[in-house]
């Protein structure tokens, strides 16, 4: 498992501001776009191109346009969602499937409530977007589920991850061809699997509390 944490101080200076409990739901949602688009860069690095042929108003030349079949982006509801619009603005011709997983907050077992992707996803390349890489189980489902729908390999994109569970996801992807993306690596998880120093429950932070 390859792991990347951006170190740009146009990333780290929009974290600081979501990680402000006083930054409001439309500052946070628009900080969060904004940090997938400049994530995302890195995050494509590998994404496949072929080569063509244009035409420029000067002479015939060469190029690469994104390669068939075409990325599949995978936001994980609910969080997740607040995400896609930065990754689509990159990558506008990648297609988008959806998983919807929740965290039990007692046991901190993640379930899946909401599935819409391809059922084959042989040769695809696949972009996870989930804000927080917590404890690790959400993220891990999600891979799995992709991985036994025959995707070739799986980038997640993250703002924040634990040391925690980033080490619980690479014991369990071995072998596999996964990439998590991070806008930074924190402390630690606290008692309630809560990332330290963290920006607190990132869904509530983006579209309110559900009861
Ligand atoms: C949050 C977050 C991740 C998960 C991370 O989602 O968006 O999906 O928790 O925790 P983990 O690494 O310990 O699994 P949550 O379950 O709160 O759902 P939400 O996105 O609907 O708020
Ligand atoms: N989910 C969140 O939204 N935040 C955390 O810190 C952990 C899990």
């Amino acid at each position: 498992m390859r792991v990347h944490v951006t170190d740009h101080p146009l990333i780290t200076h929009k974290l600081t501001v979501l990680r402000d409990e006083r930054t409001p739901s439309p500052t946070f949602r628009a900080l969060t776009e904004e940090l997938v688009t400049l994530l995302a860069y890195e995050a494509t690095r590998d994404v496949r191109v072929e080569r063509v042929t244009i035409t420029t108003p000067v002479t015939q030349t060469t190029g690469v346009a994104i390669a068939e079949p075409r990325p599949l982006i995978v936001p994980i509801l609910r969080a997740g969602l607040g995400m896609l619009e930065g990754m689509t603005k990159l990558v506008p011709s990648a297609e988008v499937g959806f998983l919807g997983m929740v965290r039990n907050e007692e046991t901190l077992q993640p379930s899946v409530y909401a599935e819409r992707l391809p059922d084959d996803l042989s040769n695809r390349q696949c972009f996870v977007l989930d804000p927080m890489l917590a404890t690790g189980g959400s993220l891990l489902s999600a891979i799995e589920y992709l991985f036994d729908r025959g995707a070739q390999d799986v980038t997640a994109i993250c703002l924040l991850a634990a040391p925690e569970g980033l080490a619980a996801i690479e014991k369990a992807v071995e072998g596999r061809e996964v990439t998590i993306v991070l806008g930074a690596l924190d402390e630690r998880l606290n008692e309630h699997g809560y990332i330290v120093p963290g920006l607190g429950d990132a869904g509530d932070r983006l579209y309110g509390t559900v009861g």
